[in-house]
């Protein structure tokens, strides 16, 4: 039997990383997991409960009880949530208590996209290709804005751009699965790119790491 195709998307906030992964998985057959949803959807449940987010073991009590239905939660998008989310997700126990269910979703045949922020270095460091998305910060900015602006038409391009900047921060200094990029990720730079022309280059590489 072949070993399941298992594509890595890590990278910053808004670098295009969750179009690229549904792009791929749609594309190749593969099943996607926006492993963020995994984050966010602990840290909407620990607000649904009253619970603090400075508060660690409400917080992995949280992920471990974690259930489907916690997916379907209508506020995960939400930018309150998405910053108790990269609160919750510095504590170690909240990583452990969610990565079996990762890398039982990447173990499964044909394969999966996954995107996040650990995937190609600590949830499936075997992964077959690894991608590090990154964007400028103007253009992540951009995209983030106009993304929360749909939904929101008084939202404000300094707060949307301190946000970004302080998630990058508390993703890339945290102790344990800071983001980073592994050493075998391929280092992608959507700046100057659309989602169709980022999905086509992507698809390439693949084909020249899987055919080589
Ligand atoms: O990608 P998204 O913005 O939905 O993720 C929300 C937060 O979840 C991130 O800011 C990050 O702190 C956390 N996260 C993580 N590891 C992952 C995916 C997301 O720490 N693999």
């Amino acid at each position: 039997m072949t070993a399941p195709l298992v594509i890595a998307i890590d990278g910053p906030t808004a670098a295009g990383k969750g179009t690229l992964a549904r792009g791929l998985a749609e594309r190749l057959g593969l099943r996607h997991l926006d492993s963020g949803m995994l984050y966010r959807a602990t840290a909407a449940r620990l607000l649904a409960e009253g619970g603090d987010p400075a508060d660690a073991d409400a917080a992995a009590a949280c992920a471990r009880a974690l259930d489907p239905r916690d997916l379907d939660r209508d506020n995960l998008r939400q930018e309150a949530v998405g910053k108790a989310a990269s609160k919750v997700a510095a504590y170690p126990d909240v990583r452990q208590a969610l990565l079996a269910f990762q890398r039982a979703f990447a173990g499964e045949p044909p394969g999966a996209v996954i995107d996040g922020r650990d995937i190609g270095t600590v949830v499936c460091p075997d992964a077959t290709v690894k991608f590090f998305v990154t964007a400028d910060q103007d253009a992540r900015v951009e995209r983030r804005y106009l993304e929360l602006k749909e939904r929101d038409a008084g939202v404000d391009r300094d707060r949307v751009a301190a946000d970004l900047a302080a998630r990058d921060h508390q993703d890339t200094e945290r102790a344990t699965a800071p983001l980073r990029r592994a050493e075998d990720a391929i280092l992608f730079d959507t700046s100057a790119m659309d989602a169709d022309q980022a999905l086509e280059a992507a698809l390439t590489l693949v084909d020249q790491r899987l055919n080589p």
